[in-house]
């Protein structure tokens, strides 16, 4: 963990507590609960910033479901997203047939889940629905539809809960904003 001088130094306000993610985190998997029911569901993770939301989600969901991830790194500056992703891990296991949630921690410009919506949709599944925890107002440059989000959020960048900048701050229980000059 970074020193405590080094927190002070770049992170800002706190912006999504523990708390409001655990009550957030409860409805959703209520409703994803009530959708999928039976359905024995694939949850597909976006590695690496949707561990933490997954890890929480899945725990409060009570039914048969399986679990694989796919791990993504879009090419871009320590803050933005070119679109141009590249798949680091792809999945496990054969999604054809399968009701598929695609769970993933941060939407931005989309671009990235344009391309992964894209290439998963080629492998035929029975279903494909996208669970996202935080999305940028205004900042989508694609059409996506996504069926499932945390909170809507304005659009500076964020750490925390998963969420890192430069790899750092994944670690945080809750969701800060960072001071200007570690933003662009
Ligand atoms: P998009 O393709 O522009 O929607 O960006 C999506 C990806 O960029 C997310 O999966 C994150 O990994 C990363 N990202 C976008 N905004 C943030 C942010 O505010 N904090 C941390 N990562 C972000
Ligand atoms: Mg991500």
């Amino acid at each position: 963990m970074s020193t405590e001088k080094e927190l002070d130094s770049i992170l800002d306000k706190e912006i999504i507590s523990e708390i409001q993610i655990k009550q957030r985190l409860k409805e959703i998997a209520s409703l994803i609960q009530q959708d999928f029911e039976g359905k024995n569901p694939l949850f597909i993770g976006v590695l690496k910033g949707a561990f933490v939301f997954l890890s929480d989600l899945l725990r409060l969901i009570d039914m048969e479901l399986n679990v694989d991830f796919m791990a993504v790194s879009s090419y871009g500056t320590a803050t933005k997203t070119s679109g141009v992703v590249r798949i680091l891990k792809d999945l496990d296991t054969d999604v054809t047939n399968r009701h598929v949630l695609v769970v993933e921690d941060i939407v931005d410009s989309g671009l990235t889940l344009a391309y992964l919506k894209r290439n998963l949709l080629v492998r035929k599944p029975a279903s494909l629905n996208i669970c996202a925890l935080l999305l940028k107002e205004g900042q989508q440059k694609v059409d996506l539809d996504i069926h499932y989000i945390g909170f809507k959020i304005k659009p500076s960048f964020v750490v925390g809960y998963g969420l890192d900048i430069e790899e750092k701050f994944r670690n945080l229980a809750s969701i800060w904003t960072l001071k200007e000059g570690y933003c662009d």
